[in-house]
């Protein structure tokens, strides 16, 4: 046993690429996993390890793994003794009740005496306990989108994304049940260890200088010099803008970090008070 830090990712799946993205925009240097079980960072102590997603929890609450990048769906679902560290904002989808394309969406009580396959089964009889539904729960492990067309369920309650996969087992989604995205998961025990501590607070102010970045652009105009108070008031800079002269005396230049999706409500507003040569850049790292 090294002293490095594991870090459990799914091994392939909707959360492998952008899990690796993320952690290459930490900065560690990760090469192609390919099919191995475990890939050590070349420039920080940390071992990946790649994992079935639905272990994760378990293997993060036993000490297998410190930490691990999972779907909250999962976390709930494994009620694993485990601590949500931090939400990471990809890896968005919902797990809903889904039926047969040609028939009519049921209402949530028309579910009452109907079979329902899943591989949710905790959340899902939370579910129907809180609506008062009746329903039996069919418990797969996989692929439960086929379980109506082979007549062991009337409905599914599965993960959906970007709807491809009901659409191509012609089912359509009516109820979402649980809202998820990717979290950061970490054992109980990490106090205890102090320098993995250490490593894994290193790690965590990198992911959040990631997610900053990631949400962030630095935005540069030029204005009039007349113009500065109500540039000022459109922006929605993290902090002060950065004002710099220009050549020509009756300019200036402004700088700021503004929220990336905030970028097509302002810039119509901003060449209305006068700004030109709006320039929008990626930001590799932001720490706050
Ligand atoms: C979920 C779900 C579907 C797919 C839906 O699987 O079971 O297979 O995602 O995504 P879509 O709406 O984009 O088609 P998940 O990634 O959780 O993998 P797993 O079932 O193998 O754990
Ligand atoms: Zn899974």
């Amino acid at each position: 046993m090294n002293g490095n830090l594991k870090l459990a990712i799914q091994k392939s799946g909707r959360l492998t690429e952008k899990s690796l993205q993320l952690l290459r925009a930490c900065g560690l240097d990760i090469e192609n996993y390919s099919d191995r079980l475990i890939v050590s960072a070349r420039n920080y102590e940390l071992d990946l390890l790649f994992l079935r997603d639905d272990d994760i929890p378990e293997y993060v609450q036993d000490g297998v793994a410190d930490i691990g990048i999972v779907g909250e769906d999962v976390v709930i679902e494994k009620e694993a003794d485990v601590e949500i560290i931090k939400r990471l904002a990809y890896g968005r989808c919902r797990l809903m009740l889904a039926g047969p394309e040609d028939r009519n969406i049921p209402e949530l009580d028309q579910l009452n005496g109907k079979r329902v396959a899943t591989s949710y089964p905790k959340i899902l009889s939370n579910f129907f306990r809180n609506n008062k539904i009746d329903a039996k729960i069919i418990q797969i492990s996989g692929s439960v989108e086929i379980a109506p067309s082979l007549g062991i369920a009337d409905y599914i309650c599965d993960i959906v994304s970007t709807g491809n996969t009901l659409k191509l087992n012609k089912l359509k989604k009516f109820i979402t049940v649980f809202d998820s995205e990717a979290v950061l998961i970490g054992s109980k025990n990490l106090t205890s260890d102090t320098e993995k501590f250490l490593k894994l607070k290193n790690l965590i102010l990198r992911i959040e200088s990631a997610l900053n970045a990631k949400n962030s652009k630095y935005l540069m105009m030029n204005i009039p010099k007349s113009a500065l108070q109500k540039i000022r008031e459109i922006l929605p800079a993290l902090k002060s803008p950065t004002i710099l002269p220009l050549a020509d005396e009756s300019m200036l230049a402004v700088h700021a970090v503004i929220p990336s999706e905030m970028f097509w409500e302002i810039q119509e507003k901003l060449h209305l008070a006068g700004a030109s040569g709006l320039l929008l850049i990626p930001i590799e790292n932001m720490i706050l």
